[in-house]
């Protein structure tokens, strides 16, 4: 793949809100998972867990997704896969030791860019839901009391006709500089 085909892949990513009546196969599923866990992590302490949710395993969860009324549309995705805070082998408290930084949310992050668009890349929508009562997910899902779950990603087939929108963001001027001489600014 190359940088045009990569770029052309991140274009077509988008959150997708509005989901086909299709079943994902749970080998597809299972295989975007594992795809998304080849991501970077700080030290390698992959401080992660991505859990996979279909069928009734799904429908328990979503309300802890849909407070006031937002995410109504997950209601639809084919499976949520949820995000969480895994083992760290104790690294990731020496590392933030070290490096005055704590590295476990930034490569929930990274995860979760790479799941995204391994599932892009299968043809399969997906929307990064970060409005979670965090308590509750974590008592449906029995985990601890200190795991982490920044965002859950809903996945599925899109709608037919399901329009791919054009990218929104702030221009480069504003969030990328290239910096060659002593006197340039930032
Ligand atoms: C951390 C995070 C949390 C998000 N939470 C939600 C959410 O709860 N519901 C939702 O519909 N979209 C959510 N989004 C999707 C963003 O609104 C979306 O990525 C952004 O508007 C850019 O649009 P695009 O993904 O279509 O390119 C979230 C995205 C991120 C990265």
């Amino acid at each position: 793949m190359d940088l045009n085909e990569l770029r052309s892949l991140y274009l077509h990513r988008q959150s997708c809100r509005e989901f086909a009546d299709k079943k994902l196969p749970e080998d597809l599923l299972t295989e975007i998972c594992r795809t998304a866990l080849l991501a970077p992590s700080a030290t390698n302490a992959q401080p992660w867990r991505l859990i996979a949710l279909t069928g009734e395993k799904k429908e328990e969860v979503l309300p802890a997704l849909q407070r006031l009324g937002m995410n109504a549309f997950a209601s639809r995705a084919a499976a949520l896969v949820v995000v969480a805070e895994g083992k760290n082998g104790g690294f990731m408290k020496v590392g933030a030791l070290l490096k005055e930084n704590e590295f476990v949310l930034h490569d929930l992050g990274l995860l979760t860019a790479h799941l995204v668009l391994a599932a892009e890349a299968a043809g399969v929508g997906s929307c990064i839901l970060g409005w979670r009562d965090e308590a509750r997910l974590r008592a449906l899902l029995g985990l601890g009391d200190k795991t982490r779950v920044p965002v859950v990603v809903a996945l599925g087939y899109p709608a037919e006709g399901y329009p791919v929108r054009e990218k929104k963001r702030k221009p480069t001027e504003e969030t990328f500089s290239l910096l060659t001489h002593r006197s340039d600014k930032a």
